[in-house]
């Protein structure tokens, strides 16, 4: 029996996830015409079962400032855009080259592999249509800020940039900041923005946007390398993915350069730092609190 502060998180992040499902449903567009695969790839991508962990926090990050929610869930529908056209991608015969994704088969599984790239390429310009959208925010000079700051965490100097590290072969010498940096990257840079995107929105002030960068900063770390220990000691029914490939692939990351005993370590570590950045939000945190024990004791 989960005690209720979980039962509360459970709750808000199943009820975001519906939404945000939702909302993607009606922005992607529909399978139509004799380009109706690549929507259908769209689809089949983001319309499955991610735990839509991102949008959580734009929304309940907006949420700390009573930030309106159809910009939120707007805001929170692109960023998922780019997260899920980071996984088709990197799921592609010439990444990680993975049959399974949120429990279904891989887009290019589905549909071959160029309407894969395409599909991924197609989410990704969705994103930024969205943003730009004056539904998003009625004032231009936050949208723009919106989509300058989701380029920023998206492209070379963010998750694209640290897909490049992480697609390096594997007898090039990657030591612990390298590897530090591929994750912050890789997948930092978008929960970072998912959390800064919540306060561009709510108009935090220079302090709460300082400790919600510091928190997101130590949350992104913690939650590849959790990503990382699931890749050994997850559930393949539970998480929906291919797992015991990183060491296989001679991939190299946190628990294959410390073992799995020190990576824990390290998640707790950044757990409880990612935890102290809330402190001056006091009560009004507890759900990104809560949030930290979920990454903390991922099973999926
Ligand atoms: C998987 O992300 C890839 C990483 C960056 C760790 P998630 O674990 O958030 O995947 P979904 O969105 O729930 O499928
Ligand atoms: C992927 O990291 C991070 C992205 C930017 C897509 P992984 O390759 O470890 O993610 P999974 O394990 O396939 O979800
Ligand atoms: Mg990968
Ligand atoms: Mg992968
Ligand atoms: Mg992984």
């Amino acid at each position: 029996m989960q005690d209720d502060e979980d039962m509360d998180f459970a709750r808000r992040l199943s009820r975001i996830a519906d939404r945000v499902t939702v909302a993607l449903d009606q922005l992607i567009p529909p399978a139509q015409g004799p380009e109706a695969d690549l929507m259908r790839g769209m689809r089949h991508a983001a319309l499955a079962n991610g735990k839509r962990m991102r949008p959580f926090y734009v929304i309940e990050t907006g949420a700390l400032f009573d930030a309106p929610q159809q910009s939120l869930l707007r805001t929170a529908a692109a960023l998922e855009c780019i997260h899920t056209y980071s996984l088709v991608h990197d799921d592609l015969p010439c990444m990680d080259d993975d049959d399974f994704r949120r429990g279904q088969p891989t887009v290019h599984k589905a549909f071959g592999e160029a309407t894969a790239v395409l599909a991924g390429d197609a989410l990704l310009t969705l994103a930024f249509k969205i943003l730009a959208g004056e539904d998003t925010h009625n004032d231009p000079l936050v949208r723009l800020r919106l989509i300058e700051r989701l380029a920023d965490a998206s492209g070379a100097q963010g998750m694209v940039g640290g897909q490049m590290i992480d697609m390096l072969e594997s007898d090039s010498p990657r030591d612990i900041n390298t590897i530090t940096r591929m994750q912050r990257l890789k997948t930092g840079a978008l929960i970072s923005y998912s959390v800064e995107a919540g306060a561009i929105i709510g108009g935090a002030n220079e302090a709460e946007r300082n400790a919600l960068h510091g928190f997101a900063h130590d949350l992104g770390l913690a939650y590849q390398i959790a990503d990382d220990l699931l890749d050994v000691e997850g559930d393949e029914a539970e998480v929906g993915k291919p797992l015991r490939s990183d060491a296989e692939a001679g991939k190299a990351n946190f628990v294959t350069l410390l073992g799995v005993d020190q990576a824990k370590e390290r998640v707790r570590l950044l757990a409880a730092q990612a935890r102290q950045h809330l402190a001056i939000f006091r009560k009004r945190a507890n759900i990104l609190l809560q949030s930290v024990d979920f990454v903390l004791d991922r099973t999926h």
